[in-house]
């Protein structure tokens, strides 16, 4: 699994979580829900939920997530879970949630199948899934360029693992699974990077699905070719000498049906 590299991901990374207070606006948890949040992350937007009183346990695969947001937020219950594997049981909880929120966390996890399965068993009837994670062409420019510089240094052609899809493709799988889709949304979100080398301290943080297991010199080789790879692009500023991402989010309301 990724390592995550918490302190940068707070320090440098912090629009994950500020681009994430539009979704809570779509969630608008109420006091006395019962909400989980899935791949809550250093837990700042499960705290935010907290705030407005509902009762929220965040949930993460990577311990190291887990510990962190123990640490800013020990009032809050935050377990170490698989999304594609987790129950009630897991969080210890008998009653089925009012809703489950997911922010920037989904497109890391390929089996949507069996995460849709959890949040089904997860929420009660007419409950309300909120999510908002890479959608189809998420960040093209940039997987394209590291993909080629993989191809250049190492001479394998290794696509990514991520999951970013279209609205046509979650939306079908929403409904068979069980969902019926209230809203969605599907838009491009150009996301300024901090620094001039933004490109490479992106891969950084989110490499994770992009690269395969190799050493740590090749690697840092394969960020700086992506990074001249991609000056010719318009995710660069010449002028400013800065940065931006080329994401593309998808946002979904669905609801339990029965
Ligand atoms: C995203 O939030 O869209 C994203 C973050 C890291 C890697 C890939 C996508």
């Amino acid at each position: 699994m990724h390592k995550w590299n918490t302190a940068l991901y707070d320090n440098s990374h912090a629009y994950v979580f500020r681009f994430g207070q539009e979704v809570l606006e779509v969630l608008k948890p109420q006091s006395g829900e019962t909400i989980l949040d899935i791949g809550c992350g250093t837990g700042h937007l499960t705290s935010c939920i907290a705030q407005a009183g509902a009762e929220v346990i965040g949930i993460d695969a990577s311990p190291d997530m887990v510990r962190e947001a123990r640490r800013l937020y020990p009032q809050i219950t935050f377990v170490e879970a698989d999304a594609t594997t987790c129950s009630l049981e897991t969080v210890s909880r008998e009653q089925p949630f009012d809703a489950v929120f997911s922010n920037a966390a989904l497109h890391w996890i390929p089996r949507a199948e069996a995460v849709l399965e959890c949040v089904h068993d997860m929420l009660k009837p007419g409950g309300r899934f909120v999510a908002e994670f890479g959608g189809k062409g998420n960040v093209a420019h940039i997987r394209r360029a590291a993909r080629q510089a993989l191809l250049e240094i190492l001479g394998r052609d290794i696509p990514d693992r991520f999951y970013f899809p279209s609205p046509a493709e979650y939306a079908s799988l929403l409904e068979r699974y069980g969902f019926r889709v209230d809203a969605l949304w599907y838009f491009d979100r150009p996301t300024p990077l901090e620094g001039s080398n933004g490109i490479v301290d992106w891969l950084e943080m989110f490499g994770g699905a992009i690269f395969p297991e190799i050493d740590a010199t090749v690697r840092q080789q394969v960020k700086h070719r992506a990074q001249e790879l991609l000056r010719s692009t318009p995710l660069y500023n010449n002028d400013s000498d800065t940065w931006i991402a080329d994401y593309v989010r998808l946002r979904i309301v669905a609801r339990r049906l029965t």
